[in-house]
């Protein structure tokens, strides 16, 4: 069988035997073929991700080529994802108190509430694929948090969508266009007077202002939430989904019992990641592992592999919801560690809840092909099924 590469695994049909030999034989290796260095283990991505010299931009492209020209890029250049240093503390220090501020049971209701407008609509549509239902529901439910209107929000699923797909790599000049006016119509929406009370954007502002952060740079992380949760949220709504459709007595054992489908996505999120992988750019010479990594190389730290260390995870590739002192790499560690776990968990529940009651067949699920991606692992559902069976 042809032996896969750290790029191609994120969407092969089972990529987790493969990860199991480069944590044992190499875990922190030159792979010359991607000319990148591969952080597999859980020691060599504790190391990358701690290290104040891996930086998460190349120091000769801090924007994206593709998009420096265009109104992206100065939202980009504005994330706390995407920059380094005091000014990321700064607005990440914000980020952290707002979505501390989150009432998770409001959250949930929510999310659940979004969750039965979308699959409504969707069916109304004629368009009941359970991929839409997947990439939509973070959108909607973030943006309706964030406190748009309901008709805002429903919008900001397609412009969240232009928006990714007008800064992924390789992006055509038509897309960027379309991105161009996603991003116009998301600032716009987020920016109107008034916002709700109590709304995240509000309590964002809130926060931003009292850390003497202009509203711009809030607006843009605003944006960075609705990026953020896209397909890593949707990825773990589906990759719960092929979990369920592969284990029939724990899919009986979950309906109605939310305690057990939260540890469910936790073992989702650490046994089949939705975002496998995350990068580093060595700002300076440094040496991990014994490896002389050198200035301006690229670190592809592979988070999903490290999840299926047996020195973090005993028996790392039993599926086990009931899984004590888990270690989860998916949502990083460090200085960017995500602050969205909670908030992606939360969404994903309220998901896979609504698939759940509305009866649709999990067994389809079982076997699924995967979208086209260098680091997310989000499911592809061929079939049509009724989303909209609950009132
Ligand atoms: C299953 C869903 C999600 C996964 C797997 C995920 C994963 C990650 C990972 C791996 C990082 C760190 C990247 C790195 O260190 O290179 C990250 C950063 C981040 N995530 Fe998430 N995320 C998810 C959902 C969300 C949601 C819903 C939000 C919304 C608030 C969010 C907000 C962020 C932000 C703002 C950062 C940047 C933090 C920083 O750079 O300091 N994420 N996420």
């Amino acid at each position: 069988m042809h032996e896969l590469d750290p790029l191609a695994a994120v969407i092969s049909a089972d990529p987790y035997p493969y990860y199991e030999r480069l944590v044992a034989e190499r875990p922190f290796s030159r792979d010359d073929t991607l000319g990148m260095w591969v952080a597999a283990s859980a020691e060599a991505v504790e190391v990358v991700l701690s290290s104040t010299v891996m930086h998460v931009r190349p120091p000769s492209e801090p924007m994206p080529n593709a998009i420096a020209e265009t109104p992206m890029a100065e939202i980009f250049s504005r994330w706390a994802r995407m920059t380094d240093g005091r000014r990321q503390s700064t607005v990440k220090n914000a980020v952290v108190a707002t979505l501390g501020r989150l009432d998770w049971n409001e959250l949930t209701a929510t999310s659940e509430r979004c969750a039965k407008l979308l699959a409504r609509t969707l069916s109304a549509g004629g368009r009941g694929d359970v991929e839409a239902f997947l990439l939509g529901l973070p959108a909607l439910a973030t943006a309706t948090t964030l406190g748009l209107a309901q008709d805002d929000a429903s919008r900001a699923v397609a412009w969240t969508s232009d928006f990714v797909r007008s800064i992924a790599p390789g992006s055509t000049r038509d897309e960027i266009a379309r991105g161009t006016s996603a991003t116009a119509a998301l600032s716009t929406a987020l920016l109107a007077e008034p916002h709700p009370d109590g709304s995240l954007f509000a309590v964002f502002l809130d926060e931003g202002r009292r850390h003497r952060i202009e509203d711009g740079v809030i607006a843009a992380n605003a944006i960075g939430f609705l990026f953020q949760s896209y397909d890593a949220t949707a990825g773990l709504i589906g990759n719960t989904l092929v979990a369920l459709a592969r284990r029939e007595d724990l899919r009986d054992a979950v309906r109605g019992d939310a305690d057990l489908l939260e540890r469910v996505i936790a073992e989702v999120a650490r046994f089949d990641a939705p975002v496998q992988n995350t990068r580093r750019f060595a700002a300076a010479d440094t040496t991990v592992m014994g490896s002389h990594v050198g200035a301006g190389e690229a670190v592809l730290v592979v988070l999903a592999a490290a999840n299926r260390d047996p020195s973090v995870n005993p028996y790392p590739h039993r599926f086990d919801p009931a899984r004590d002192e888990r270690r989860t790499y998916t949502f990083g560690i460090g200085a960017h560690a995500c602050p969205g776990a909670r908030m992606a968990t939360t969404i994903a529940g309220a998901g896979v809840s609504h698939l759940l009651e509305a009866g649709v067949d999990f067994q389809q699920f079982a076997a699924p092909a995967y979208r086209p991606s260098l680091n997310a692992r989000v499911p592809t559902f061929e079939s049509r099924v009724p989303l909209g069976a609950v009132s």
